[in-house]
């Protein structure tokens, strides 16, 4: 049989909190060509915490570089046109393993997790006026759970092997690119210990105006800096990739490793965000609206995070983005699947949502890790309110998704506070825009349409658009004339905006009855 003849190939790990993806892409067409997804165990041994285990997170990886390239082959597409590969990521998860064993330490604690609360109200009363902000002037970020520097903390307090692998200087640190990274380039022989500028901007240890490891940030959280990841832009050569050749994704190996970028930030890439003033929003485990402000980091007035969007080259200048991130929105599915029952799949959500179309009165608030931006209230938790005899498990399945789109609103407003120019359409991607009635409920509780592209992996496709672009690959070219037109669909606002007023009135009224309950 005869091979296709395509352009190069540019693949991407999408390592996320629920699952993990391996993406192969044309460079010419940016059209996907195949993939394969495995779902990701996650763990939850104390109330709050969230772990995952870094080995099985690896071995996810290989198995879907495997069935990928099984694919490709039945897909008579010669694996060997694979010419980059990028690596994005769940953020912030924190992971420490020894670099002569290779041996992770303990499990990934998740972003999500809860088990700094306590460490962290402790830092935040040390600081002058009990400001959470305190550290916002270099790190863009309130002092909260949510980012790596206390979870890493609490790893050299709590676990002695780590403890001991830091003085007997064999500890590593990453988040999950740079463990995946180390171990691809061959680990315990030789592995490149490295992240990219955006994962780094979220572990708080990073001063986003130097771009690099800030001393002082490293001695407020007593972290030796030598157990940290070299800092490298989003888009150059770290290594090649090394597999030993028994394995069946052995034909990877040799392709160079070129992009890196935090999941949301290469969304943002993969959503062609790179004018200031351009933004999306993702709908994964949670939800992230970010919006690109240009090559000026700008800081928020209404509790949204200053982050790094990307730096496409070494020697390219970094862009700077506004966030709100939402910690749960595909999670507050899983929930009501795993933990209540109420639902067998997604699927059967939408349908039960969408056979009463309201929540007649009944509003949710998954406030499980707290509630992020645009609060940061760590001691807030989950609450449904507003239950009458009447409401049953469809009301309550139309509450969930309605949380996630409230949730939106409160960023959006937040974002159009601190820019002064209004979001006129909202840009939308992840796995929960495929759910029809969560887009048009969105689109009625902004009052502005939402544009869902037709490709829906664009946090793939930006990491791949990096490790093409790279210096040593250039497979893909970033200049905007080049880049193909992304084709989407439209939810245009169906409801009048007094009713869709109302309801978020409502719905803020509840987020002020989730606050302060765990403290
Ligand atoms: O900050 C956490 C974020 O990167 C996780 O993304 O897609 O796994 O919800 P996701």
């Amino acid at each position: 049989s005869h091979r296709i003849t395509l352009g190069p190939l540019v693949a991407a790990i999408d390592q996320g909190t629920s699952s993990t993806r391996f993406l192969v892409f044309n460079s010419r067409t940016a059209e996907l060509l195949s993939h394969h997804q495995v779902e990701i165990k996650q763990s939850f041994p104390k109330e709050g915490w969230v772990e995952e285990d870094p080995k099985e997170i690896l071995q996810s990886v290989y198995e879907c570089m495997e069935r990928t390239c099984e694919k490709l082959t039945q897909l008579n597409i010669d694996i060997s046109n694979i010419k980059a590969i990028g690596v994005t990521n769940q953020r912030e998860t924190t992971l420490v393993w020894d670099k002569e064993t290779g041996e992770p330490l303990y499990n990934a604690i998740v972003w999500l997790d809860l088990r700094t609360q306590s460490t962290v109200e402790r830092l935040i009363n040390k600081t002058p006026g009990r400001n959470k902000n305190h550290l916002r002037h270099k790190t863009g970020l309130p002092i909260s759970t949510y980012f790596s520097a206390v979870k890493l903390r609490w790893l050299m307090d709590n676990v002695s092997e780590v403890h001991e692998a830091v003085v007997s200087h064999r500890a590593m640190f990453g988040t999950v690119d740079s463990w995946l990274i180390w171990c691809l380039t061959g680990g315990k022989s030789g592995g490149v210990h490295c992240t990219d500028v955006t994962n780094a901007s979220r572990t708080m240890l990073f001063n986003i105006h130097t771009m690099d490891w800030d001393p002082e940030l490293c001695k407020y959280f007593g972290i030796p800096m030598e157990i940290l990841p070299r800092v490298r832009s989003s888009s150059e050569i770290y290594g090649l990739m090394k597999i030993c050749s028994s394995r069946k994704s052995g034909a990877l190996s040799g392709i160079p490793i070129s992009g890196c970028l935090g999941d949301q930030s290469a969304a943002l890439v993969g959503q062609m965000c790179f004018q200031d003033g351009q933004a999306k929003n993702t709908y994964g485990t949670g939800c992230f609206l970010l919006r690109n402000t240009g090559s000026k980091p700008v800081m928020s007035d209404h509790g949204l995070l200053t982050t790094v969007a990307y730096k496409l080259g070494r020697d390219k200048p970094a862009c700077y983005a506004l966030e709100g991130s939402v910690a749960i929105a595909g999670a507050v599915v899983r929930w009501l699947q795993d933990n209540l029952g109420i639902i067998g799949s997604s699927e059967e959500l939408e349908k039960l949502a969408a056979s009463v179309g309201t929540s007649y009165g009944c509003y949710f608030v998954p406030a499980f890790s707290g509630l992020y931006a645009p609060y940061w209230e760590p001691s807030a938790r989950g609450i449904i309110c507003g239950l009458t005899q009447f409401t049953n498990k469809s009301h309550l399945a139309f509450a969930a998704l309605e949380a996630v789109c409230f949730q939106t609103r409160e960023i959006l407003d937040a974002m159009n506070q601190d820019s002064g120019i209004p979001l006129t359409q909202l840009q939308v991607d992840g796995g929960m825009t495929s759910n029809r009635l969560l887009m048009q409920l969105q689109a009625d509780i902004l009052c502005i349409p939402v544009v869902k592209p037709s490709m829906p992996e664009t946090t793939a496709l930006g990491a791949a658009m990096a490790a093409g672009a790279a210096e040593g690959v250039s497979v893909w070219s970033l200049n905007p004339e080049d880049l193909s037109e992304v084709t989407s669909e439209k939810f245009e606002p169906q409801i009048n905006p007094e009713e869709s007023e109302f309801r978020y009135a409502r719905w803020k009224k509840a987020v002020e009855k989730s606050k302060n309950w765990e403290t």
